[in-house]
């Protein structure tokens, strides 16, 4: 006789989205490990885009509209080529009035209130920070698409074009390896958290910067994972789990619960066999 007892734990992240969208499911769930986003803060400012360019959606943000930058952005690794930087940011035209396309458009003279523009980091000191890198894009337009100011944050230039991007090219080569050679999905959080200053009186320039990973196999389970948090300046608490990380923002971000990814934990259980 044998019993073959399976237990399945599944364990589904409360919460639930450059188009807006009221969820991000609506769009573009493919994009967060095991369809869930991270945890959405609780708040009116906040709003979930699917970032499209060309019909198309190539990652996701969580914006706050309130300290004018992001939350985090997510993003599924596939590869990365190498592409041009062509600097024309866009901006949201949802943020503003939910009848405008879904796509996102370059920023010229548009006014908005309820984001960035790019006169506000103008003779800031403060690069305009990319969440979703350039680095890691896996087509032009995907690059192109990063360069939208709802991805976007006050970082300190010598940080950004330093330590972060080194990180950056770090957590990259590890996925290359590690991951995607096993035909493995690679997904990628990066978000940020508001400071006590702005720039201009609006844009808030973030006390710390964060990124975590997680390669999920075929169980659905991260396989690696490891998270990175940051002050604005430099990398103060490189390489967490990302269970360390989650506590960290929960106090950063005054809330009981913050959750990076979806844990789908399958417990087989199987009773040896048992013979007459
Ligand atoms: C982080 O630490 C892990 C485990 O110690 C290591 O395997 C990995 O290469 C490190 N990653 C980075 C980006 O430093």
């Amino acid at each position: 006789m044998m019993f073959l007892h399976v237990m399945m734990m599944v364990s589904v992240l409360s919460g639930g989205s450059a188009e807006v969208v009221r969820d991000f499911r609506e769009k573009c769930a493919d994009i967060f490990a095991n369809g869930a986003s991270p945890t959405i803060l609780p708040g009116h400012q906040y709003r979930q885009i699917c970032q499209t360019l060309k019909n198309k959606v190539y990652f996701a943000t969580l914006y706050d509209t309130d300290n004018k930058i992001p939350v985090y952005s997510a993003y599924k690794f596939n590869k990365k080529i190498k592409c041009d930087r062509k600097h024309i940011w866009c901006i949201e035209p949802q943020l503003d009035n939910p009848g405008e396309g879904p796509n996102m458009v370059p920023h010229h003279s548009r006014k908005s209130s309820n984001q960035a523009v790019n006169d506000d980091y103008k003779k800031s000191d403060f690069d305009k920070g990319h969440l979703i890198p350039v680095y890691m894009a896996s087509s032009q337009d995907c690059s192109d698409a990063t360069f939208t100011l709802t991805n976007a944050a006050p970082q300190n230039r010598n940080f950004n074009r330093g330590q972060w991007r080194i990180l950056e090219e770090k957590i990259a080569k590890e996925l290359t390896e590690r991951c995607l050679s096993k035909k493995n999905t690679a997904y990628i959080v990066t978000g940020v958290v508001p400071g006590k200053h702005k720039i201009k009186r609006k844009v808030n320039v973030p006390s710390n910067f964060w990124t975590a990973y997680c390669c999920l196999d075929h169980t659905k389970e991260c396989q690696i994972s490891r998270g990175f948090i940051g002050s604005d300046r430099k990398i103060t608490h490189d390489n967490i789990t990302v269970n360390e990380l989650e506590t960290r923002l929960e106090n950063l971000y005054k809330v009981k619960s913050f959750q990076l990814f979806i844990v789908i934990s399958v417990f087989f259980a199987i009773s040896l066999l048992t013979l007459d």
